[in-house]
């Protein structure tokens, strides 16, 4: 089928981070590292590899360590343009954004992640773009969003990142009901923002969608939903009735809730042991401190 390609993508990064106190008093959470790139740099990443040329953020108050972050560093750049010093060179080099390739909108209000995404909808206009909480780090040999642009090319329509969550969790997410399973694509019938008890299913929503321009129509109407909040998993369940296209996508691959410390800790451990030039070291460390924790029991 013919899709409209996917090239703006909107981070939402407006949250507070409070369950990162007292670090988040003056450090953005997506700016807070996985072993020494932030958080935010494999969201973007993971865009790039999508095909997302344009990267629209929604910041709020006390987020400008995000701006300088994406911004060249001329006085650094100079500094390491020495001999033996080239590898740092393009460490921060692949960092640099393109001219013109970000933009930033502020959430004035704490309304909830619809209304974040609803912040940017001039800048995304009438096509279909990618969403991606930074908080959610997927580790993938081929990257969730290029996963799911290419099951979009299928399809068409609304697509939504999910993976199968033990029942006593599913409340801390959105829930899809399964219309028609088809292995890695689902059709959902329904979808249930965080429900308090009997969710439709064990597959839940993770931090990646490619939407369509509609959902922002939908988030025009700043429906309240669970917990207050105006829901995006809400705007998008309207689709199920007026489109009919909406369908969950469990990719390949390990996901990491980093919004959470201990999501955060196994992370680290992920992607430290993931590092040629850690693994050895930090591995047996790891190894040492559960020999003396079996000891110690
Ligand atoms: C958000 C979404 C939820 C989704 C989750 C994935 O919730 O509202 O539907 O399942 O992200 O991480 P949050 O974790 O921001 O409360």
């Amino acid at each position: 089928m013919t899709t409209n390609k996917v090239t703006k993508a909107v981070f939402p990064v407006a949250g507070l981070g409070t369950r990162f106190l007292p670090a988040t008093k003056s450090i953005p959470k997506e700016i807070m590292t996985l072993v020494d790139r932030p958080l935010i740099q494999y969201a973007i990443d993971e865009a790039r590899a999508a095909g997302i040329k344009e990267f629209i953020f929604v910041t709020s108050r006390g987020k400008s360590a995000l701006e300088d972050y994406f911004d060249n560093a001329p006085e650094l750049e100079a500094a390491l343009k020495k001999p033996g010093k080239e590898h740092l060179l393009d460490v921060l080099e692949s960092t640099n954004m393109e001219s013109g390739a970000i933009a930033y909108v502020r959430q004035h209000k704490a309304l909830g992640l619809g209304h974040a995404v609803w912040c940017a909808r001039r800048l995304i206009g009438d096509e279909p773009f990618a969403v991606m909480l930074p908080d959610d780090v997927i580790a993938a040999e081929k990257p969730c969003l290029q996963q799911m642009v290419e099951a979009y090319e299928q399809t068409g329509g609304n697509m939504v990142a999910a993976m199968e969550v033990p029942p006593e969790k599913a409340s801390a997410y959105g829930v899809l009901s399964v219309a028609e399973d088809m292995g890695s694509i689902v059709k959902v019938n329904g979808m249930v923002e965080k429900p308090k008890e009997n969710p439709p299913s064990n597959l839940a929503v993770i931090g990646r969608y490619i939407l369509t321009p509609q959902v922002l129509n939908n988030l025009n109407r700043k429906k309240e939903g669970a917990g207050g909040e105006i829901q995006l998993t809400d705007a998008i369940a309207e689709e199920i009735d007026d489109s009919g296209k909406v369908y969950g996508f469990r990719f390949r691959g390990q996901r990491y809730d980093c919004g959470s410390k201990a999501g955060f800790l196994q992370a680290t451990v992920a992607f430290g042991l993931a590092r040629p030039e850690l693994r050895e070291e930090f591995s047996g460390y790891l190894h040492d401190m559960m020999a003396l924790e079996k000891a110690a029991q």
